[in-house]
């Protein structure tokens, strides 16, 4: 296998995990050159590429095209986009599709496009011939800074979202900020919900320079976007490293989750609300919520949340499009949230931006009462 040279530099996060340590590269071009950083892990010259039809529009021919050049077979394998993608009968079919193609138990498959297509195919890897190589190149910005990083793999039953699935680390990340430039604005925004959050959660400085870039980013400058990239990653990389199955800090990056996925599954996981939206009126009532208890200023929580909104996301249960249950309704579905334990929420407060804790302590007739007035508000 010949080795391209390398047109543009890229920054590194490396994800500290021992023996199954791995890099994230950042940067643009990636995809055009993937060959160079994927054939070092390569136990022979062929991978499997899943990926979606959008993605496969865009950008496709050129990872294949590098590859070829690079005397690395790829057999692609086209899914229809979106989370309905996450099901038992896509999983199947790409396990056979996989197992006809003749993926062997040393081979690599990799996932072309954006956490729908990282999770199940992390998924699909996890899971054939007992766990092969699987390696992330992920095309939307949410991937980029949250779903590609950290091993979480699996799909949506109807019990719920994320319900069935492994933790299975990737060997390798590339994430090419040229292919955000095809990424329709609304996913790009949604995405940018993700970056917020590490800096709500424990990095004040970050969410400085972040209010700093935030015209710079949304315009597609390269420097901008690429800073704000690699900071994510590397907080990301951060907690999966000292936490990596969940059992403690990890949690800190469920911020707004509880709140967001009730509202994801109140519009029932529809075009309605996407899920960085989602996270992004769910931060913002993290912090009403803190606000409410006592614990951070009103104005820590103001800020937050205009911010959000300048980055052009919604912020209130008003600005969710259509009806939603009323407040009951909402806590019962915040109550299905995987995250429950014996009964009880988890919820993520915040002291301040950049101070964001694990609690279990948020009473239910608080939240409810709590809830009522985000009806209105
Ligand atoms: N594993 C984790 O840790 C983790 C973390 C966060 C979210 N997730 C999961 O990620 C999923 C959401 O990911 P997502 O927001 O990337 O959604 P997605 O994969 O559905 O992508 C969003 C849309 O953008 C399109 N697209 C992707 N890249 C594109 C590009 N470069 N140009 C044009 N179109 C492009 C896709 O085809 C799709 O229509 C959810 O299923 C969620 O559960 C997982
Ligand atoms: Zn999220």
């Amino acid at each position: 296998m010949t080795s391209t040279t390398q047109k543009n530099p890229r920054a590194k996060v490396t994800v500290d995990l021992g023996p199954r340590s791995y890099d994230i590269f950042v940067g643009q071009g990636l995809i055009e050159e993937a060959a160079t950083y994927v054939a070092p892990i390569l136990k022979r010259a062929r991978v499997a590429v899943v990926t979606d039809e959008n993605v496969a529009n865009h950008h496709l021919a050129t990872l294949q095209k590098n590859f070829t050049d690079n005397g690395i077979a790829c057999t692609p394998f086209i899914l229809p986009a979106g989370e309905k993608t996450k099901n038992f009968d896509q999983l199947q079919n790409l396990l056979s599709g996989l197992l006809d193609a003749g993926v062997e138990r040393g081979d690599l498959v990799i996932a072309l496009g954006g956490g729908v297509i990282g999770d199940l195919t992390g998924f699909a890897a996890s899971i054939l011939r007992r766990g092969v190589d699987f390696a992330q190149i992920p095309t939307t910005l949410l991937s980029q800074v949250d779903s590609s990083v950290g091993g979480k793999t699996g799909i949506n039953v109807p019990q719920g979202k994320n319900l069935v699935g492994a933790f299975h680390q990737p060997r390798l990340v590339l994430a090419d900020t040229d292919a955000l430039a095809t990424l329709p604005e609304r996913q790009f925004r949604a995405g940018y919900a993700e970056v917020v959050k590490y800096g709500l959660i424990n990095d004040l400085t970050f969410f400085n320079a972040l209010e700093a870039d935030l015209a710079r980013i949304l315009e597609g400058d390269v420097t901008a976007r690429t800073r704000a990239i690699v900071k994510s990653c590397d907080a990301k990389a951060k907690v999966v490293a000292a936490d990596e199955h969940e059992g403690g800090v990890r949690a800190l990056l469920n911020l707004g989750h509880t709140f967001g996925h009730a509202l994801e599954a109140a519009t029932g996981f529809s075009d309605r609300l996407v899920h960085g939206e989602g996270v992004s009126i769910g931060m913002v009532m993290a912090f009403d919520l803190s606000v409410r208890l006592g614990l951070c200023s009103g104005q820590d929580a103001k800020r937050a949340a205009q911010h959000l909104k300048n980055a052009g996301l919604p912020t209130r249960l008003s600005d969710v499009p259509g009806e939603l249950p009323d407040a009951a309704g909402l806590v019962e579905l915040m109550a299905q949230d995987k995250k429950v334990v014996d009964g009880t929420l988890t919820f993520i407060l915040a002291r301040g931006i950049g101070e964001a804790f694990i609690t279990r302590n948020v009473a239910t007739s608080d939240l409810l009462a709590f809830m009522i007035d985000q009806e209105t508000a």
